[in-house]
C-alpha cells in the first residue's frame, strides 16, 4: 500500500499542532480514566478485606510507629510477609513467624503510610509480637543489640530510653486520623492514651509497637 488515505490523514492531522494536542490529551485522558475511576466508584471492601479483629493504634503505639520512621528502622526491616513458602518458612517453624500465614491488606488499615519496606538487613518484623513477646528484651536489644544477638549490625538506639514522648503531639495526631480518616478512636481511647503517654519514654513507646505488630491476627485460622 502506497500513501494510504489513513497516512495522508494522519500526516494533515500531526501539521495542525493545536488540534493534535487537544486529541492526544482526549485520548489520555480517557485512559486515564479508565484506569482511575472505578476504585472511586467500588466499595473499598473489595479491595481490601477488613478483619475484625484488626484494631487502630493506642497512642503509645502511634508514638512509637512515627519514631520506628523517624529512626529510620525501616531501612533494615521490611513489615510484610510474602505468600511464597520460603517467605512463611523462613525462619525456624518452632518459631511463630514460622507458622504465620502471609500478610493480608485487611492486617494494614491503619498504616498511614505503610510501612512494607523493600530490604533486609535484618529480619521482617510483621509478626514481631510472636518472635519475641518480651519488652524486657526489646529493652536490652534496642540499647545494644549486641548484648543479646552477637555480632548484630544492628545499630543501637539508647536514647530512645532517655527522651518523653509529646503527648500534645500524639493526641493531636490520633485527632486527625479520626477526623481526616475515620479511624474509630473513641473516648475512652484518648483517655487511655493520655494515661499511657503521661511519663513514657520515647523506647517504652517503641516497645508498644513492636509488640502490637501482628499481635491482632495472631490467632485467626486461614484469614
Ligand atoms: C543497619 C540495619 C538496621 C537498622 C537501621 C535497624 N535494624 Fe533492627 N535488626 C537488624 C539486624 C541485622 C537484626 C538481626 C540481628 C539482631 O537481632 O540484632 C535486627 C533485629 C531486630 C529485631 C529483632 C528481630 C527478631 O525477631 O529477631 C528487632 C525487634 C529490630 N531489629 C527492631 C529495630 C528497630 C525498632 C529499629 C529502629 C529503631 C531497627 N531495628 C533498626 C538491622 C537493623
Amino acid at each position: 500500500m502506497s500513501e494510504s488515505k489513513i497516512t495522508k490523514s494522519h500526516t494533515s492531522l500531526e501539521n495542525k499542532s493545536a488540534l493534535f494536542a487537544i486529541l492526544t490529551t482526549v485520548a489520555l485522558l480517557v485512559g486515564g480514566l479508565v484506569e482511575v475511576l472505578p476504585p472511586f466508584l467500588m466499595s473499598s471492601d473489595l479491595f481490601v478485606k477488613p478483619i475484625a479483629s484488626v484494631k487502630p493504634y493506642s497512642g503509645l503505639e502511634l508514638a512509637g510507629r512515627d519514631l520506628y520512621i523517624k529512626e529510620g528502622c525501616l531501612n533494615c526491616h521490611t513489615q510484610m510477609i510474602r505468600p511464597f513458602k520460603w517467605e512463611t518458612d523462613r525462619f525456624d517453624p518452632t518459631r511463630a513467624y514460622g507458622d504465620a500465614p502471609y500478610s493480608k491488606g485487611g492486617e494494614y488499615v491503619y498504616d498511614r503510610p505503610f510501612l512494607w519496606g523493600s530490604k533486609r538487613t535484618g529480619p521482617d518484623l510483621w509478626h514481631e509480637s510472636q518472635i519475641q513477646p518480651s519488652a524486657a528484651w526489646h529493652k536490652t536489644h534496642l540499647i545494644n543489640p549486641r548484648e543479646v544477638s552477637e555480632n548484630s549490625v544492628m545499630p543501637g538506639y539508647p536514647w530512645l530510653f532517655e527522651n518523653k514522648v509529646d503527648a500534645d503531639t500524639v493526641i493531636g495526631k490520633m485527632e486527625t486520623l479520626k477526623n481526616v480518616f475515620d479511624v474509630p478512636y473513641s473516648d475512652e481511647d484518648f483517655a487511655k492514651a493520655k494515661e499511657e503517654l503521661a511519663d513514657a519514654t520515647e523506647g517504652d513507646a517503641m516497645i508498644a509497637y513492636l509488640l502490637k505488630l501482628g499481635r491482632d491476627t495472631a490467632n485467626i485460622e486461614g484469614q
